[in-house]
């Protein structure tokens, strides 16, 4: 089954195409990683994907129905979203923020049940949060904050997770831990994962299939042997590198 079908897609913030037709189709349970230089569209293209934009031409369709049938609470019980920087004006405690993850399955003025709270627990046990589940999630740190966003993304129970940068404010202990749960829940419970990247190695180790993009369009698509060559970053990223194979997957170095 398709995850994600996403056809001829283009879309713009002022008059020109930030987005210039773009198609993709993701299959359930892989794990995707989209690559490119700043402001090649990565955000915009995820921000499309989970109806935070709407393109201006084109279709998607999340798990093989159209996305302008879903109800704002069905498309958030199939897909979960963490985005690149997220602002708290509010005093919330992290495990209030959590538990909002469960909000598609309550009804109005329904409080969360036990059940909502051992699957909070178990997001933040995951996530290494759950010593900070008393905090004001505006008192801790970038890269804790970044985990409980994951963390809530968990609790939301989804078919499908997208998440934008989600190790850029991580020390590298805990960028290989989620990116190892990543890899867990996708093996493990099928959980189809979309995600932007800078860290070319990391996409290369932990990626089913890259989408590499440059100025709005996706210029290769594939496994990460077939997308991450020497020729390929030199287009996209102007820049020179020395590629190794580790194990089965590309390494490079820049020179
Ligand atoms: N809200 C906005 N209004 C106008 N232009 C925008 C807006 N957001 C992004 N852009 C522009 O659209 C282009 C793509 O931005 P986008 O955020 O999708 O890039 P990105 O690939 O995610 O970059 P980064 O690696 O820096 O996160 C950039 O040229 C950017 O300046
Ligand atoms: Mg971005």
């Amino acid at each position: 089954m398709a995850a994600l079908k996403i056809k001829d897609i283009s879309f713009r913030y002022g008059v020109e195409d930030v987005l210039k037709t773009i198609s993709l189709n993701i299959g359930s349970g892989q794990l995707v990683s989209i690559l490119g230089p700043n402001g090649s569209g990565k955000t915009t293209l995820l921000k499309n994907m989970c109806n935070i934009l709407e393109p201006h031409e084109g279709s998607i369709d999340i798990l093989e129905q159209s996305m302008d049938r879903y109800s704002y609470k069905e498309l958030a019980k199939k897909v979960a979203v963490v985005h690149q920087s997220a602002e708290h004006d509010f005093e919330f405690t992290v495990e209030e923020v959590v538990l909002m993850g469960r909000y598609p399955y309550l009804k109005r003025f329904q409080n969360e049940s036990a059940k909502d709270l051992k699957i909070a627990e178990e997001s933040m046990r995951k996530t290494s949060t759950y010593h900070l589940k008393n905090k004001s999630i505006k008192a801790i740190s970038g890269g804790e904050r970044q985990r409980v966003m994951i963390a809530r993304a968990l609790t939301q129970e989804t078919d499908i997770l997208m998440l934008d940068e989600p190790i850029s404010h991580l020390d590298i202990k805990y960028q290989m831990e989620i990116l190892k749960l990543c890899k867990r829940l996708n093996e493990e419970k099928q959980l189809t994962i979309v995600t932007t990247l800078h860290d070319i190695n990391l996409a290369s180790r932990f990626s089913d299939y890259i989408v590499l993009m440059k100025e709005g369009e996706i210029v290769h698509f594939g496994k990460p042997e077939d997308v991450i060559t020497t020729e390929n970053i030199l287009k996209v990223y102007e820049l020179d590198v020395e590629l190794f194979m580790r194990y089965s997957y590309p390494w490079i170095v820049p020179e």
